[in-house]
């Protein structure tokens, strides 16, 4: 096998997928392990919760090279930082983006720092850093401001910033909107998605507007994000010195991408809303139990935000009088298996029993 040429659609990655929307050239050194083209599912059990004949699909971004939708953007970010000649990459982040880029670092052979919020990022996240050769700080303070610290960094010219705030990563993470409207066809009547540092949802309305301006698609979605109850500065339209919830992933209180969310809710008509951490633990159960996806807890806030507009009178935007045979997607981030922190708890109940027959059958229950 020629393995210059064998590549398949999925192997590809978002750059050689979707070259002509990129701000990429011949000349751009391509860094890629293959991301995006991740599946768009159709759940039975969640389109029969909201009726209507309505189709709910799971956009699932947990399945990308490093576990989240941040490998769209880096890789972007990562082949322009190597075209421009970086010699080292900075992020600060909640995890996902340092896994990602500490991968696609490892991958370009540069160096890359990740500013962290000590004791504040999932197991598996951090593990990933490691892993993949990052060099690790971690403050002990909150992620805005690892990222002032990180915005500063990168203007002294000795680094690369790779986080939200570099458009390329907002170039690459259009390619999911791309990716829904070639698949379904057309874009849907609502995406959900939960909503951190604000950048995926600036990044899905510019996807979703330049597929409408081209005539791929005849519509554009309701753009309706999520944050999480005690992290929810946009829904609160202030700041948010201490945020706090158990989705580690968007636990910001200062996003980057705030006027930037604002105008793609505006100009979609869509709304933001905040989902409490109750909610969020039992949208990820349930869609595991449901559907057999299983996402880490900030991927379930759009869950639990379409069971909050599908049931809640105090829904910011409710689904009772939804358009009959409406397509929903929602879009779920990142891997279960990135934040195991919650889930272990419960595996202390597993007790051993006697290798039996008998004792197996009497501890099944059933
Ligand atoms: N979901 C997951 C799993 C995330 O990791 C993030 C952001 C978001 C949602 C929110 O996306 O910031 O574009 O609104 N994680 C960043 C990080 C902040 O550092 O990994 P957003």
């Amino acid at each position: 096998m020629n393995s210059a040429t064998a590549k398949s659609q999925r192997s590809r990655g978002v750059i050689e997928n979707y070259r002509e929307f990129l701000p990429v050239s011949g000349s751009t050194p391509i860094v890629s392990l293959g991301e995006g083209n991740t599946p768009l599912i159709f759940c039975p059990q969640l389109s029969k919760r909201i009726g209507h004949g309505c189709e709910v699909f799971v956009k699932n971004e947990g399945v990308n090279p490093t576990g989240s939708f941040k490998d769209r953007g880096v890789t972007v970010a990562v082949s322009k930082a190597l075209e421009r000649g970086a010699s080292a990459l900075i992020c600060a982040s909640t995890g996902n983006t340092s896994a990602s880029a500490a991968a696609y670092a490892a991958r370009a052979g540069i160096p890359c720092v990740v500013i962290l919020p000590a004791g504040k990022i999932a197991t598996g996240k951090l593990l990933q850093a490691f892993a993949y050769g990052a060099k690790i700080v971690a403050i002990d303070s909150n992620f805005d401001d690892a990222l002032r610290i990180v915005r500063d960094l990168g203007d002294s010219g000795d680094f690369a910033i790779v986080n939200s705030i570099n458009p390329d990563r907002i170039a690459g993470q259009k390619t999911a909107a791309y990716e829904i409207v070639d698949e379904a066809g057309d874009a849907p009547d609502f995406h959900l998605l939960p909503v951190g540092n604000a950048g995926n949802i600036t990044a899905y309305w510019a996807g979703y507007q330049e597929y409408h301006a081209r005539k791929r698609s005849t519509k554009s979605p309701a753009m309706i994000g999520f944050q999480a109850a005690g992290a929810a500065p946009i829904f609160y339209n202030r700041i948010i010195e201490k945020p706090e919830t158990i989705a580690s992933a968007i636990r910001i209180g200062n996003p980057a991408s705030w006027k930037h969310a604002h105008v793609a809710i505006a100009e979609s008509n869509g709304r933001i809303d905040v989902v409490s951490d109750e909610a969020i633990l039992a949208a990820q159960s349930w869609l595991a139990r449901h559907e057999g996806i299983f996402v880490e807890p900030a991927s379930a806030a759009p869950i639990a935000g379409l069971f909050k507009c599908c049931d809640s009178s105090e829904a910011v935007y409710s689904f009772q009088k939804i358009p009959e045979a409406s397509r929903i997607v929602c879009t779920v981030t990142g891997h279960g298996l990135k934040d195991p922190d919650v889930i272990i708890q419960r595996m202390q109940e597993l007790k051993p029993v006697r290798s039996t027959v008998n004792d197996v059958r009497r501890a099944i229950g059933m």
